[in-house]
């Protein structure tokens, strides 16, 4: 198993905490901002006698729930098209599973979700990556590129869009025209989609199942982690209008028996969130993106796209291994008593070598703390150099 590049720097990170270094988290996508207080409420006011098991697949009246929302986004699908699952992670290892044997590949474009390395490691699929690339601010790369790549072996094709590491958001015409290459090919489309709703300058999020003809073909990951800032609740879900995917699925779920039931409760709950908390936390995310490329794009030598949703980065910097580069700045490194801790890419690449000049940053503080730990960064890269 790949370790993941958000956490293997932990105890680095704990060494120089213990030793009294302020630390700006800029590593792992855990939001700062507050979680819906109807969910903690739910939660809080509930009366539940036994903390029983639910149904495999998720609760009735939470999947109805779901399936209300994806409606009122213009995603048509039904509760039993939905399996909630243990986070988006388990529905990530639930579709490799299910659609997936062992020596089975995915075409991914990266850099991608580290953990994505971890899931297919696990399920004994092979990653086959297509490179996006930064010059490009991580747009989709020729469909030539991918139908290259195709073998009796492929399975499906793998997207997150909004991106993370990249923040990139697909168009409307890049997901038309990766649907009609799987459909051509009589592959899947798998789109993580947990970022839907961080979607910045106007731009609209386009999921995979608003397209009429992706039933067959299509299957979604979502999760309350990020969009209701509920990591911790784990929960999120595996979408597909194909039965025999859900069936499958619902195997996967049966043999873990249950989703966890208090966090059913909460992001049922969290589904009443009104629209005015997405404005609000929107605007917020789109002011530290702004806040964060402006002050990165001031250093010479880096190199960073501009993300249009989810909030994340991927920074290119004047070094040459950003493993080494990330440790140096927890474990040797400080200004006035401050330091960042950041990912290194690399392991967001599945091509050997690729990345290593390169970080993922993730806005998820405020913008005074964003200022100040880019100010790090740059007094960092200049001692580094030296
Ligand atoms: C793109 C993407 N997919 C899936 C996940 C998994 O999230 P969770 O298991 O918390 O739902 C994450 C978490 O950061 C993510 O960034």
């Amino acid at each position: 198993m790949p370790e993941s590049p958000i956490r293997k720097l932990v105890p680095y990170a704990e060494k120089a905490r213990k030793a009294n270094k302020h630390i700006y988290h800029l590593n792992i996508g855990q939001p700062d901002i507050k979680s819906p207080k109807t969910a903690m409420d739910a939660v809080a006011n509930h009366n539940i006698d036994v903390l029983a098991y639910s149904r495999s697949e998720g609760s009735e009246e939470y999947r109805e729930k779901i399936a209300a929302y994806y409606h009122r986004n213009d995603i048509p699908v039904n509760a039993d098209e939905i399996i909630v699952t243990t986070g988006g992670s388990e529905a990530l290892l639930f579709a490799m599973g299910t659609i997936c044997d062992a020596g089975d590949e995915v075409i991914i474009p990266e850099p991608f979700y580290a953990n994505y390395n971890g899931f297919a490691t696990a399920s004994g699929v092979s990653i086959i990556p297509v490179i996006s690339k930064i010059e490009d601010n991580f747009a989709l790369p020729p469909i030539s590129e991918f139908e290259k790549l195709i073998t009796p072996k492929t399975k499906a094709i793998l997207i997150c869009n909004p991106g993370n590491p990249t923040g990139y958001l697909y168009s409307k015409d890049e997901i038309k025209t990766l649907a009609e290459i799987v459909k051509k090919h009589d592959l899947f489309l798998v789109a993580d989609e947990v970022y839907r709703e961080f979607a910045y300058d106007g731009l609209e999020h386009y999921s995979i199942l608003q397209e009429a003809d992706m039933a067959q073909n299509g299957i979604i990951i979502d999760s309350v982690s990020k969009r209701y800032s509920m990591c911790g609740a784990r929960i999120g879900c595996l979408v597909s209008k194909n039965k025999e995917v859900i069936a499958t699925a619902l195997k996967f779920a049966q043999a873990r028996l249950s989703p966890p039931t208090f966090a059913q409760i909460a992001s049922e709950a969290a589904l009443a969130t009104p629209q005015s908390y997405f404005d609000a936390v929107i605007e917020e995310y789109k002011e530290r993106r702004d806040t964060l490329i402006a002050h990165l794009q001031k250093i010479e030598g880096v190199k960073v796209g501009v993300p249009k949703g989810a909030f994340y980065c991927i920074v290119e910097l004047p070094i040459t291994n950003s493993d080494a580069f990330a440790q140096w700045l927890l474990e040797d490194f400080d200004l006035n008593g401050e330091t960042i801790m950041v990912a290194p890419a690399a392991g967001f690449y599945s091509t050997p070598g690729v990345g290593q000049n390169q970080v993922r940053i993730a806005y998820v503080l405020e913008k005074e703390s964003l200022i100040k730990a880019v100010e790090i960064l740059k007094a960092a890269l200049q001692q580094y150099a030296n």
